[in-house]
């Protein structure tokens, strides 16, 4: 059997999952979906969704309440098409390399599952159901109000025509649905099934190494209102020099960011509320953690330590252009894949930070204080930044940010400390010490 490898381990070559959404309406499905996709791709693992309401709005932009009744024919019809086309279209996807398919669809009957299912596997793709179950009203109503009144569905409208509307459509669906497998007839499907958010998940006949690693990343997801920091550490002694990696100490003004970074944490907190800390195990990101509050728990990760510039640790980037002129040209010319010798690259650092996103997914307010390429890393997952562009974001040095996720995004605050620092940003070609970065795209 062929095997590739990819960041989320190794699998046989033809490995093709289709994960098929189910649940009422504002359960969250379309959010699942979107986190799911955004840590597949950050892992290179080629993953797309396929919004089945988004083909529907093609011929029926703005429908009532009564188009989701099952008796409407038409309605029926207009649906059973848009599936239909989302379905043709993920197939082809398949075809042209695709791994992880997500149908987002309500998929609340099991005629519309078997359906479904057939198509699917008769292209030889896996099918695993995930369906998000919710009878918690006032989180519907939440929902409904937070992410549906701002639908394509109900633009130029007021939204508490929305809400009720919405609510209608809801009951409509509600006179059909079947949870999955709740008559007993459809234990023969692999299926995950997330109910009131968490709180209890059952899963059904997963088979496989990347279902069990997609139901891990989904049973791990939650929506309790949290965010995450991001600092590097204070200014170094190498970064003064314009050296990369080493475990040097900060420089008077990365001792003064240290001092300064209790405040700068508790200005953006908005309140006493504690942080949990983690740094890397170099010099540097412990001492910029060191004045924070006692009452915070800190833990060093290896993970977080910075990319391993192999034989080129402790040099400037002349130096590296002047001994090692081919591989400074390769970083440039492919800079995410490009490994140091004896070191790593970009996509080596994503794979091992995984279980760090994966922990920061399980987690609540957590500040992690780190170096530049990791830090990279990290926002890259937050923000959906290409391989392409994330190993060249400006992260400045004494800077704090706020990431809060959001329904569909990530919402991003900066908080300067004002305290002077080298720039540490390289743009491609060349060899300064401290080069102001690029205007665009900067934090
Ligand atoms: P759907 O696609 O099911 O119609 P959406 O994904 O558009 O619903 O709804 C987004 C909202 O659902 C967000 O506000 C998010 O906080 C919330 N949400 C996310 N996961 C769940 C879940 N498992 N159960 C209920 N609500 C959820
Ligand atoms: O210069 C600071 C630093 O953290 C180095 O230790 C590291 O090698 C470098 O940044 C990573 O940035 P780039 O990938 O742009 O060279
Ligand atoms: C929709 O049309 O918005 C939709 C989600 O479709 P369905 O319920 O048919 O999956």
């Amino acid at each position: 059997m062929a095997l590739k490898i990819n960041g989320l381990g190794i699998m046989p070559e033809d490995t093709r999952i289709c994960v098929v959404m189910v649940g009422l309406p504002a359960r969250g499905k379309s959010y699942i979906a979107q986190r799911a996709q955004r840590y597949l791709k950050w892992l290179s693992v080629p993953a797309a969704t396929f919004n089945v309401g988004n083909y529907r709005r093609t011929n029926a932009p703005h429908p009532p309440a009564n188009f989701f009744d099952t008796n409407n024919a038409e309605g029926e019809r207009q649906r059973r098409a848009a599936a239909d086309a989302a379905i043709t279209d993920m197939l082809k996807w398949f075809k042209s390399g695709g791994v992880v398919g997500i149908l987002d669809a309500t998929n609340s009957t099991k005629e519309r599952r078997k359906w479904v299912l057939e198509r699917i596997t008769s292209e030889g793709i896996e099918v695993i159901f995930v369906e998000s179950r919710c009878d918690d009203e006032e989180l519907v109503m939440a929902n409904i109000r937070d992410v549906k009144t701002s639908s394509p569905d109900y633009v130029g409208q007021d939204p508490e025509q929305a809400t009720l509307d919405f609510r209608e459509r809801i009951r409509n669906y509600e006179k059909v649905y079947k949870s999955i497998n709740e008559d007993k007839d459809e234990d023969h499907l692999t299926y995950l099934k997330i109910m009131n958010v968490g709180k209890q998940v059952f899963i059904n006949r997963i088979q496989d190494y990347l279902q069990s690693r997609v139901v891990y990343f989904l049973m791990n997801l939650h929506i309790r209102p949290r965010s995450v920091w991001l600092s590097r550490h204070g200014e170094s002694m190498f970064n003064l020099d314009g050296r990369i990696g080493g475990d040097a100490k900060l420089s008077h003004r990365g001792e003064e960011y240290a001092r300064k970074l209790p405040e700068l944490v508790r200005e953006s907190v908005g309140s006493d509320r504690p942080l949990t800390v983690w740094t890397s195990t170099l010099k540097r990101t412990i001492a910029t953690a060191r004045h924070l509050p006692k009452h915070y728990n800190q833990l060093q990760w290896k993970a977080l330590d910075e990319l391993d510039a192999g034989v080129c640790d402790g040099l400037t980037y002349q130096e590296i252009a002047d001994q090692y002129p081919e591989d400074f040209a390769a970083r440039d010319e492919d800079k995410y894949n490009y490994r140091y010798r004896g070191g790593e690259s970009y996509r080596d650092v994503v794979i091992r930070l995984e279980p760090i996103i994966m922990e920061l997914e399980r987690s609540e307010d957590i500040l992690i204080i780190s170096h530049q390429a990791v830090i990279r890393c990290i926002y890259a997952y937050f923000m959906q930044k290409t391989q392409e562009d994330s190993p060249w974001v400006p992260v400045p040095l004494h800077t704090l940010m706020k990431l809060t996720p959001r329904a569909y995004g990530t919402e991003l605050q900066t908080y300067k400390a004002n305290i002077k620092a080298v720039s540490t940003w390289r743009g491609k070609g060349s060899t300064a010490k401290h080069e102001d970065p690029s205007p665009e795209g900067g934090i």
